[in-house]
């Protein structure tokens, strides 16, 4: 049984879209999140202490909206920013840095998906984080290195930063706009079809179909 480790089940929801139905279960595990500039180091760090908590395969989904005027911003502190500043602020500070109303701030969702099963990987075009940021850090405290291979699925989506529409899906959903509409007014299915964690999902699932 594969661990989907996250507190959010519409996650679960749209995992399960690319995964046979009875092979995935929400693990509602809330791994301590470190901190770094990009998502990779933040899932697979998140993957390994999900599996050592686990002993089962897991994977980690990790999510950020980063948008181009505000040089990334809030990219890994989307979830701190929209519990302190809100979308909306976020939206205004994104038209304020960008060209305005006339031409709405340019950004991007990033999903990355990090499997951990404890087993070493094949060479793919998908990165695998081996534990060597992980590793440096335990021989600077004189611990022991920390090599657990960690595989990594990203999935992005281009769009604009809108005034908030719609009240479907979650989180940044409403302000984020992609070919006219914002996430928050597609369907379930349709914002699969285009999503940042759709396209992770769906390069992980024909992996894992061979696993
Ligand atoms: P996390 O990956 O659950 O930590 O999410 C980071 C932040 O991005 C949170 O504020 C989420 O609400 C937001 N977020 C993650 N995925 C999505 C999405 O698909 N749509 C809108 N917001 C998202």
């Amino acid at each position: 049984m594969l661990r989907y480790v996250t507190t959010n089940a519409g996650k679960v929801r749209e995992a399960r879209e690319y995964l046979d139905d009875g092979s995935v279960a929400q693990l509602d595990f809330d791994y301590a999140e470190i901190q770094a500039p990009t998502l990779d180091p933040i899932a697979a760090h998140g993957a390994r202490e999900a599996y050592r908590h686990a002993d089962e395969p897991v994977l980690v989904d990790d999510a950020g909206l980063f948008v181009d005027d505000l040089d990334g911003f809030p990219g890994p502190y989307s979830s701190y920013v929209e519990e302190t500043l809100g979308i909306e602020r976020v939206g205004e500070l994104a038209r304020d840095a960008g060209g305005g109303d006339d031409a709405p701030a340019r950004a991007a969702f990033r999903c990355v998906l990090a499997y951990c099963d404890g087993d070493p990987f094949d060479t793919s075009p998908d990165p695998v984080d081996r534990g060597d940021r992980a590793a440096a850090a335990a021989a600077d405290d004189g611990g022991d290195a920390d090599d657990l291979p960690v595989k990594l699925f990203e999935g992005v989506v281009r769009g604009r930063i809108v005034d908030p529409r719609g009240d479907g899906g979650f989180g940044y959903d409403p302000i984020f706009e992609h070919d006219g509409t914002t996430l928050a007014e597609m369907s379930a299915a349709e914002k699969n079809a285009i999503s940042h964690r759709g396209r992770a999902l769906a390069k992980f699932a024909e992996w894992y179909a061979t696993r």
